[in-house]
């Protein structure tokens, strides 16, 4: 099999992440880095053996490169994943999709207009347990979710700034919001609770967004699921996890950093491991689907996390109004999501 030529735009965290699973892998070769931090840029491409490009559009312009990971934070997605489709490159655009809804709808209308592949990096998405779930809870309704985002991160300048990132609704809210519209349905409306107390994740006097949130997701079902987010101190164990309730079946599905489904149905225990961890499943997915050459085969489509964009940016009016906010229908057809 031909080596695919992997382009990093965005140098930070996340795209330290994605480079190490990369480096896994014998079939990719990460060859050019841009980052508007130079010294950014340069320590990650010192960390995989690629160039250094002078700017986002020079790296998609140097030849050799099969697909690009987007890293930019959420404001810095647009333009660069239109300018990817505009050259028929596949793009890895990390999650959320945009920070506005206006930029999402912008992304995935291009994408789909481009015929370029394109993966949203939920990466929880691609686990193979969740079809697992699919098949436990067969011809039953779920009738309540809950959702468990507990644990340090890094403080990100426009992570910790409302305004320019969302905060913990976008930034790890979200994640779960994508689970749920899977393996729950589409969300009517959202409600949102914040804790003031300080838990010590966020260095005192650093942004503005809040410590702990509780999200009540309104199910088009009938059905609830909350979402709970801290931001903890670092060194703190982190928790991340869905409990599923329907009649007869209590399931619970720990993520990160071992991905386990475990509880019971209809009186017999189940426990299955993941055959794979979510991020290597969520880049194998997408390679595939380069290789294919097929929009199709991607596991989080645009369209997809543009709707799960829509559920943030309802919670978002929630946390400022105070009020109960209804999902806006971001497909333009009336339809309600799935
Ligand atoms: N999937 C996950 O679990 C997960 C976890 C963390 C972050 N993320 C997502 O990954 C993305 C990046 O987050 P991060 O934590 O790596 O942030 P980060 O701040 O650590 O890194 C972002 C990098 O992008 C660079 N950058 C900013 N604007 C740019 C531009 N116009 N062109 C080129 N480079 C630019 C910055 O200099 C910085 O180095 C965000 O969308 C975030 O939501 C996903």
């Amino acid at each position: 099999m031909a080596t695919t030529g992997i382009g990093m735009i965005g140098a930070g965290w996340m795209a330290g992440q994605h480079v190490e699973e990369l480096s896994r892998r014998d079939d990719v070769e990460v060859r050019g880095v841009a980052d508007v931090d130079a010294e950014a840029a340069g320590s990650l491409a010192g960390r995989c053996g690629a160039r250094v490009h002078d700017g986002w559009e020079e790296l998609l312009d140097a030849g050799g490169i099969d697909a690009v990971w987007v890293c930019t934070p959420p404001a810095a997605h647009v333009e660069v994943a239109l300018a990817a489709f505009d050259r028929g490159i596949p793009v890895y655009l990390e999650k959320p999709i945009a920070r506005g809804l206006a930029e999402g709808r912008l992304i995935a209308d291009a994408a789909v207009r481009s015929g370029a592949v394109c993966a949203v990096g939920y990466q929880w998405h691609s686990l193979d347990l969740l079809a697992q779930v699919g098949e436990l809870l067969a011809g039953r309704t779920v009738g309540l979710v809950l959702g468990r985002n507990l644990g340090p991160t890094q403080v990100r300048p426009w992570f910790v700034s409302r305004a320019a990132g969302g905060g913990n609704i976008f930034e790890r809210a979200s994640h779960h919001f994508d689970l749920v519209r899977l393996l729950a349905g589409g969300v009517e409306a959202v409600t949102v609770a914040t804790s003031s107390v300080p838990l010590g994740g966020r260095p005192p006097g650093e942004g503005d967004i809040e410590d702990a949130l509780c999200v009540v997701l309104h199910l088009c079902s009938g059905a609830m699921a909350t979402v709970v987010v801290a931001w903890l101190r670092d060194g703190m164990p982190g928790s991340y996890g869905m409990e599923i309730v329907a009649d007869g079946v209590s399931l619970t599905l720990e993520l990160d950093p071992g991905f386990v489904l475990h509880g019971v149905l209809d009186g017999t225990p189940v426990r299955r491991v993941a055959a794979a961890p979510a991020l290597r499943a969520s880049i194998e997915s997408f390679l595939a689907a380069v290789r294919a050459g097929d929009p199709a085969l991607v596991v989080c489509t645009p369209a997809d996390a543009l709707r799960t964009l829509a559920v943030a940016a309802a919670a978002e009016a929630a946390l400022a109004s105070g009020a109960t906010e209804l999902v806006g229908d971001v497909t333009g057809d009336g339809s309600r999501d799935r």
